[in-house]
C-alpha cells in the first residue's frame, strides 16, 4: 500500500522560481524512500507541500491517506517531522524537549512518559534523559533530534538531511537507528539526502531530483545497473580551462566511434567513458588516444554509482556539487526551461 501518492505536485515561489516542478511519485509503506539531489533541487520545498508546511502552487498529494490541502490536521497527526535544521532547545534537558513536543500533539502526561522511555532506549540516549542538550555531542543532539519525531507515535517520518554535517561514524550510527525505527516500529521513512552513499546504502528506493524534476526512480541497484558495464575515468591532468576542454572535445570524438564505448560523459575535471567491459577496453582505449596524440595523465576504473545515474540524466555531477550554492547555470537552465 503507498502512503504517500503525489500527482503533478509542483511550488511557484515570487520570481517564478520553480522549486517544484510536476512531481508524481509513490512511497510504499514500510519502506525507506530517499529523495536524492544536489542543493537547491526542491528537495525541502517537496517536504514542506507533505508536511503541510506550506500549500502547493498545483498539483495534489495524499499523506497517509489524507490529502495535504483538505485534511492538514490529518496528515499532521500522522506524520513526524525532522526538520533540516537541529529543531533541539539547548537550554533544556532531552526529557524536556521531548515533553514539549509531547503537548504539541495533545499526549497525555503518562503517555509522554512512556513514550520517553521508548524512544531513549531506541536512539540508545538512556541515561541522557535530564541532563541539558547543549552537553550532548554533535551525533547525540541528532539522535534526540530524531527522537522528537516520534514522540506521537507517528507511522511515517520525514526526514530532511538527517546526517548532513556529520563525520561518517556518527553518520553510520544515525543510519542504523533510521533501519531499527523501520524494523521495530514499522514507521515508514521519507528522507531528503545529498550524500550518494546515504540514498545508496541506506535506502530501499531513490527518486533523483533535480531543479524541481524527478528524474528517474528505483531502487538503488536497479538505478546503477541501469548504466551497465563500467566507467573508466580519464583526466588530462593540470593544465588550463582551455587544454582541458580540448582534451575533453577530442577525447570525446576519437572514443565516440569506437563500438565498445557506450557513451561518454565530461564530468567537471574528468572524462567518463561508459564501456562494456573496462579490462578489455583499457588498453584499447590507451591505444588509440596515444596514436591520436592526446596525453591521459590520470585513469582510474569504477563500477557505476548512482553520481553516474545523476550525470547521464544531467550531465553534472552530485559530489562535484556538495556545499556549493545553486550555480548560476543551474539557474540559467532554470529559466531557459521555463521560457
Ligand atoms: N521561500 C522561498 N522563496 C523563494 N525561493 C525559494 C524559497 N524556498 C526555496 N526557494 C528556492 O527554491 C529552490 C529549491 O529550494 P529547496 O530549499 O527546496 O532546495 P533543497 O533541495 O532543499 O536544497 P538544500 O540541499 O540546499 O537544502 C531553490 O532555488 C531555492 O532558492
Ligand atoms: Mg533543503
Amino acid at each position: 500500500m503507498s502512503i504517500i501518492e503525489t500527482d503533478k505536485l509542483t511550488k511557484v515561489f515570487k520570481g517564478d522560481v520553480r522549486a517544484v516542478d510536476g512531481i508524481d511519485f509513490e512511497v510504499k509503506e514500510g519502506e525507506i524512500f530517499g529523495f536524492l539531489g544536489p542543493n537547491g533541487a526542491g528537495k525541502t520545498t517537496t517536504i514542506k507541500m507533505l508536511n503541510t508546511l506550506i500549500p502547493p502552487t498545483s498539483g495534489s498529494a495524499k499523506v497517509a491517506g489524507y490529502d495535504i490541502v483538505k485534511q492538514p490536521s490529518d496528515v499532521r497527526t500522522s506524520i513526524g517531522y525532522v526538520a533540516q535544521d537541529v529543531g533541539v532547545d539547548e537550554h533544556s534537558t532531552g526529557r524536556e524537549n521531548l515533553t514539549l513536543y509531547g503537548h504539541f500533539y495533545r499526549l497525555d502526561k503518562a503517555t509522554i512518559k512512556q513514550r520517553i522511555a521508548e524512544i531513549f532506549k531506541l536512539v540508545d540516549l538512556e541515561g541522557y534523559e535530564d541532563k541539558m542538550a547543549k552537553t550532548y555531542s554533535g551525533g547525540m543532539r541528532k539522535r534526540l533530534d530524531l527522537a522528537m519525531g516520534l514522540i506521537h507515535n507517528p507511522k511515517l517520518v520525514f526526514m530532511d538531511e538527517p546526517t548532513t554535517g556529520l563525520d561518517p561514524q556518527t553518520r553510520s550510527k544515525i543510519w542504523e537507528y533510521i533501519r531499527k525505527m523501520t524494523k521495530e516500529l514499522g514507521i515508514t521513512i521519507f528522507l531528503t539526502t545529498h550524500y550518494l552513499e546515504e540514498a545508496d546504502q541506506l535506502c530501499n528506493r531513490v527518486a533523483i531530483i533535480d531543479l524541481g524534476k524527478i528524474i528517474t526512480t528505483g531502487t538503488p541497484s536497479e538505478l546503477k545497473s541501469s548504466i551497465g558495464g563500467d566507467v573508466i575515468n580519464l583526466s588530462p591532468g593540470k593544465g588550463d580551462e582551455e587544454a582541458r576542454s580540448q582534451f575533453m572535445t577530442n577525447t570525446q570524438k576519437v572514443l565516440e566511434g569506437e563500438s565498445f564505448v557506450q557513451r561518454t560523459q565530461p564530468a567537471e575535471e574528468e572524462l567518463a567513458v561508459y564501456v562494456d567491459n573496462a579490462k578489455t577496453a583499457t588498453p584499447a582505449i590507451m591505444r588509440i588516444l596515444a596514436e591520436k596524440g592526446i596525453d591521459v595523465e590520470t585513469l582510474s576504473i569504477s563500477r557505476p554509482s548512482l553520481d553516474d545515474v545523476f550525470l547521464k540524466y544531467t550531465g553534472k555531477t552530485i559530489r562535484h556539487q556538495e556545499g556549493k550554492e545553486t550555480s548560476f547555470t543551474d539557474i540559467a537552465r532554470r529559466s531557459e526551461r521555463n521560457k
